[in-house]
This record gives C-alpha cells, sequence and structure tokens, in this order.
C-alpha cells in the first residue's frame, strides 16, 4: 500500500493529463514511477504541454500512444476520447495548471484534455502547479473550492522555489512519489468487500453551525476529510454507513447514506436515529457551546452598545452515545483534536467520554491537519497507544477501517 510496495497499482489504469507547465518534466518521472507500480498508463497532454515535453518523450515512458488531439481519426478510430474518458479507474492531471483548473471548474470541452475531463465518470486527482500568486488568487480559490465540492481530489500544490528567480511560495507541483501515494490512496482499499460486510456503521464529521441569529453563526475549521474518508473505507469494506455531517464542502461519498444537518442538537438527534449500529466513529468538530437564545431577527448594530452572547453546553454526541444503556454500538470511537499532552489528554477523554477508542491528533500550529490532506494519529485505547506515520487521510482511514473489522472479528470469537 505505501510506496515500497513496488506493484501496488497492478492493474490499474491511469489516465493522466499534462497540462502546460513548467512542472510537466516531472510528470515524465511520474508516468514511470506509476508504471514500475504496475499501472497501466494512457497519456493526454495539452497543446500547451507540447510546449515543455513531447508527446514521444512521454509516449515512449508510457509504453503507448499519446493523445493530443481531439479531432485524430486515427486516435479516434483507436481509442475514441470518450472511451478515454471512461476506461480508466483515476484521472490524474498533473500539472494541473490554473488554466486548467479553470477550465474543468467552467466546464469546458474545447480540447482534448478538457473534454475528457468533462466526459469522464472515473475520480479525479489534481496535482495543482503553478506561481504563487496564480494560486492565491480569487479566481483560482473560487475554482478550487468548486472543484473540490465536485468531488475532485487534490495533491499540494507545495511550498518552495519557483522556476522564475525570486518567486518562492505555495505553487510547486508535488513530487511525483506525494502523487503516487496520493493515487495509492484513492485506488486500493485493502480491506474492499469483506471486512464489515453485514455490517452497520455510523460516522459524524464536519463542523457544526450554531445560529446567533437568521444570518450569522459559530463554526470552525473543520474541512470533514476525514470523516468522510473514514465513511468512504467502511462503505468499501462492505458495511451500510450512515454519515451525519455538518456544513462541508466535499462530494457525498458513494455508497454512503449521507444525512446533513448543522447544529450539534441536530447532529445528535441523526446520529442516535441511525442507532442501533455495531460501530460508530465520531469525528464532527462539534462546537462545545452553543447561543442560549439565538435571535429570532438580525442583530442591529444599535445605541446599546455590543450584544452579549450568553453560550450554553452543547450535548457532547460522543459521549451520550457511548453512555447509552439500550443500543450502545460495540465499539464507540472518538477523535481527539490536541495541541499538547496529546496522548495523555486523550486517554483521559477515553474516561470521560465512555468510549473504546480515541484517535488522537495534533492539531498544534504548523501540522496542517486541520483542512490539510495528511492526518499523522494515535489509537488509544485501554490496552495501550499506537502512533501511526504522517499518512493521507484517506490511507488513515482505510488503517482503523482495518482495525475496526479486526476488532469486530475478534469479539465474535
Ligand atoms: O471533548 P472534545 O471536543 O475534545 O472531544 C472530541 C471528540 O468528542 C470527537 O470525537 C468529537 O466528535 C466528539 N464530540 C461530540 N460532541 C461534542 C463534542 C465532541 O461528539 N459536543
Amino acid at each position: 500500500m505505501n510506496t515500497n510496495d513496488q506493484r501496488s497499482l497492478q492493474g490499474k489504469r491511469i489516465l493522466l493529463v499534462i497540462g502546460g507547465g513548467i512542472a510537466a518534466y516531472k510528470s515524465l518521472d511520474l508516468i514511470r514511477r506509476l508504471k514500475e507500480r504496475g499501472a497501466e498508463v494512457r497519456v493526454v497532454m495539452t497543446q500547451a504541454a507540447q510546449e515543455f515535453i513531447t508527446p514521444l518523450s512521454a509516449g515512449a515512458i508510457a509504453g503507448g500512444q499519446v493523445h493530443v488531439d481531439l479531432f485524430d481519426w486515427r486516435a479516434e478510430f483507436d481509442v475514441g476520447h470518450i472511451r478515454l474518458a471512461r476506461d480508466a479507474d483515476l484521472v490524474v492531471v498533473a500539472p494541473a495548471t490554473a488554466d486548467l483548473m479553470a477550465k474543468m471548474a467552467g466546464g469546458h470541452a474545447d480540447d482534448i484534455a478538457s473534454t475528457v475531463l468533462l466526459a469522464t465518470d472515473k475520480p479525479v486527482l489534481i496535482a495543482p502547479a503553478m506561481n504563487p500568486h496564480m494560486w492565491s488568487h480569487a479566481a483560482t480559490r473560487r475554482n478550487l473550492a468548486q472543484l473540490v465540492a465536485d468531488g475532485v481530489a487534490v495533491v499540494g500544490p507545495n511550498a518552495g522555489e519557483m522556476a522564475e528567480p525570486g518567486e518562492a511560495g505555495v505553487g510547486r507541483m508535488a513530487e511525483p512519489l506525494e502523487i503516487v501515494a496520493s493515487v495509492e490512496a484513492r485506488l486500493i482499499s485493502r480491506y474492499q468487500g469483506a471486512g464489515l460486510s453485514g455490517r452497520r456503521v455510523l460516522v459524524t464529521a464536519g463542523p457544526t453551525q450554531e445560529p446567533i441569529d437568521p444570518v450569522r453563526y459559530i463554526a470552525n475549521r473543520s474541512s470533514g476529510k476525514q470523516g468522510f474518508a473514514i465513511a468512504r473505507a467502511a462503505a468499501a469494506a462492505g458495511a451500510d454507513v450512515t454519515l451525519v455531517t455538518g456544513p462541508v464542502a466535499l462530494a457525498d461519498p458513494p455508497g454512503v447514506t449521507v444525512v446533513k444537518v448543522e447544529s450539534a442538537r441536530e447532529m445528535l438527534a441523526e446520529a442516535e436515529r441511525a442507532l442501533p449500529v455495531d460501530v460508530a466513529v465520531f469525528a464532527a468538530a462539534v462546537a462545545d457551546w452553543r447561543v442560549a437564545a439565538p435571535g429570532a431577527q438580525k442583530l442591529k448594530k444599535g445605541t446599546s452598545g455590543t450584544p452579549k452572547l450568553d453560550l450554553i453546553e452543547n450535548p457532547d454526541i460522543l459521549a451520550t452515545v457511548a453512555h447509552r444503556k439500550s443500543m450502545r454500538p460495540a465499539l464507540v470511537i472518538g477523535f481527539a483534536a490536541e495541541t499538547e499532552n496529546v496522548i495523555e489528554n486523550a486517554r483521559a477523554k477515553l474516561d470521560r467520554k465512555g468510549c473504546d477508542w480515541i484517535v488522537a491528533n495534533d492539531v498544534s500550529p504548523g501540522s496542517e491537519v486541520m483542512g490539510g490532506d495528511r492526518n499523522s494519529v494515535h489509537l488509544v485505547s485501554r490496552d495501550g497507544v499506537e502512533s501511526w506515520p504522517r499518512e493521507d487521510k484517506q490511507i488513515v482511514a482505510d488503517k482503523l477501517i482495518a482495525r475496526i473489522a479486526a476488532a469486530l472479528a475478534a469479539a465474535a470469537k
């Protein structure tokens, strides 16, 4: 499953779309890395990409024809762009230039790259690469948010030196091996089909929004990515999954019953409605407090000074479910986002909340867990602590699901 597993992508079909940026040279290495792991790689290049590398070199490494022209009758006769778009397990766009991202977000189809990206029914992973100013531009932010909402996965970009002298910042394409790890995380579910079939799993994810008045709310920065990855992994392992999520910009995972809520109290009600389940994983970042008496009308700036918000504590969803006398799930798992004494605090939380396991992660400044794609966690149970390496959130989810499947199987013996 990791990059040392040399045949990890055996039999997987990847369509690589190469955009026109200086990082295109790294795509040649990416093709090589994917192929050495057993993947079959088909390549599409934009017109601009051919200014940086040639179809000949990409084709030589990929071991096949490179598709560059939407109206090439020979290529159409051979494969056809619609089949190209569909006959893949994953579409990877690397480098994903600002222009290509804009085209994808807008649904354009005026060349072979944008056409296959619009025609595909397969998951898409993009590795953006551009100048830091272009990356931080409002238009790119908007396009990125749209792509993420459409279910596109993103790897990178990284911070560092740019091709232009004196330009540094976020915009460098992720390294080929990082892209490979992300491909593996998306394509390999080691527990496909068997581990949790016949089991019911509840997952909570995302932030909650607690109303202040009809237009304002209290919330937090949770992206929901880890919870969604867990729901996806549980479904891939054959479970019947209900995902109760606060407001996030993520596409619904396939094969999962998704229940959308806003406040903590709604999340609790929907989590309880999903019972009975075998396993409950509480990955949501639930607001600890809500406004005691949210305004029925929008609070106005007035003469009586700044408004005072009286806060009252929200129900603890995890503790409520873990302490239930009836319909307590066999395995109740909480998360702990800590900035210090991560493991000690997680141990204390295990007892306080009455759960079986805590997945503890370090969210101190610089850890880039919140909103990022990678997570480094400790699995804390009453039997001890296991620390896992920093990995893609989908790999963390896959591992957790494997552990859950093993624990349920052991308990059934
Ligand atoms: O106490 P703390 O917020 O750190 O606990 C985190 C864990 O508790 C997470 O699993 C979170 O989903 C859960 N939680 C909850 N309801 C709350 C607060 C936290 O389910 N009101």
